[in-house]
């Protein structure tokens, strides 16, 4: 039995389509932060008595499509240690359901090291970042710790995602503006099957590796104005994107653009603060720690806003026990 811990991760450059979809392989790299406090925790225990995998999410027992993309991934994990056992996975996250935060990428990085763990396994980064993609593309980044690159490529063991600065080298915090705790009608697995559906992707999969540069050295020197445009830049470029896919996948709402212009506009008013933007309607204002406090204040104080939660820079996913 192995326990595992994982941060979920906010993108700077999106992940949105793949080249590969049963590997998860993206189209393009993407760059991100891990958010600590906002975490999965996982135990695995493989039991011979067991006929089926089970799982328990949040104290609630799971079927159905839930249960089997964990078993799905499960199944990859058991042939990779050469046994068939089923598993008992138990996990809770620190963030509510239905919060608006997603959890697949700290669902299916926790899961990953827990199970390879209970398996026996002893994997490197880089492989339990590999093997954690299969499961969720941006679970990958959640392995690693702090500002962490996921490399594009042709082949599985190509694409995986490693640290490009630690947690400790910027204290940017993600200040997530919460507007719909929804479960959203179209997921990211779905989402990224309509992505070459856009005529836009193409100009997006032209520009990326320009973006990723630009996002990597904005990290690397702490140039907060050249983060925020470049961050901004490539949310707005992924959601027309979405906007434009067939079907149209609109996710923001209302309340979404009105703190898309208020960070707009507290910018240009001289803080340093910008947004970016998943697959929903929730808005992550990034801001230097000193002021975190401020953007929260103020963006609670918006219209639509239903609560604010803050995370500072994670470091990698862990096992909550000694391995054996
Ligand atoms: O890993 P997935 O399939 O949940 O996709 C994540 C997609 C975005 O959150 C919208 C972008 C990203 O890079 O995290």
């Amino acid at each position: 039995m192995s326990t595992a811990r994982a941060h979920s991760n906010i993108a700077f450059i999106k992940y949105w389509g793949n080249r590969n979809e049963n590997l998860r392989l993206p189209v393009t790299g993407s760059i991100s932060m891990n958010l600590a406090g906002l975490d999965t925790t996982t135990t695995v225990e493989f039991d011979e008595t067991l006929a089926d995998d089970r799982l328990l999410l949040n104290g609630e027992e799971q079927t159905g499509a839930a249960l089997d993309r964990v078993s799905g991934h499960l199944d990859y994990i058991r042939a990779m240690a050469g046994f068939k056992q089923r598993a008992y996975v138990e996990s809770e996250n620190t963030f509510p359901a239905g919060a608006g935060i997603a959890s697949s990428a700290s669902a299916f990085a926790a899961l990953t090291l827990a199970a390879c763990d209970a398996a026996g396994l002893d994997l490197d980064e880089r492989t339990l970042s590999m093997t954690a993609r299969l499961g969720s593309g941006s679970a990958s980044r959640s392995v690693p710790g702090g500002f962490v690159a996921w490399w594009a490529a042709d082949r599985h063991e190509d694409s995986y995602a490693e640290t490009i600065a630690p947690p400790e080298h910027w204290d940017l915090v993600d200040v997530v503006a919460i507007v719909s705790t929804e479960h959203k009608a179209v997921g990211s697995t779905g989402g990224h099957r309509l992505a070459p559906t856009s005529p836009l992707q193409t100009g997006r999969i032209a520009d990326a590796e320009r973006r990723l540069a630009a996002c990597r050295q904005a990290i690397l020197e702490r140039d907060f104005e050249a983060f925020a445009e470049v961050v901004e830049h490539d949310a707005l470029m992924m959601h027309a994107v979405m906007m434009t896919s067939q079907p149209a996948l609109i996710y923001w709402t209302p309340d979404t653009l009105r703190l898309i212009e208020a960070a707009r506009a507290w910018r240009a008013d001289g803080m340093p603060v910008c947004f970016t933007i998943d697959a929903g309607p929730n808005v992550h204002l990034m801001t230097p720690a000193a002021y975190a406090d401020s953007v929260a204040a103020m963006a609670a104080a918006l219209p639509g806003v239903l609560s604010v939660r803050r995370a500072d820079p994670g470091g990698p996913a862990h096992l909550l026990v000694e391995p054996r």
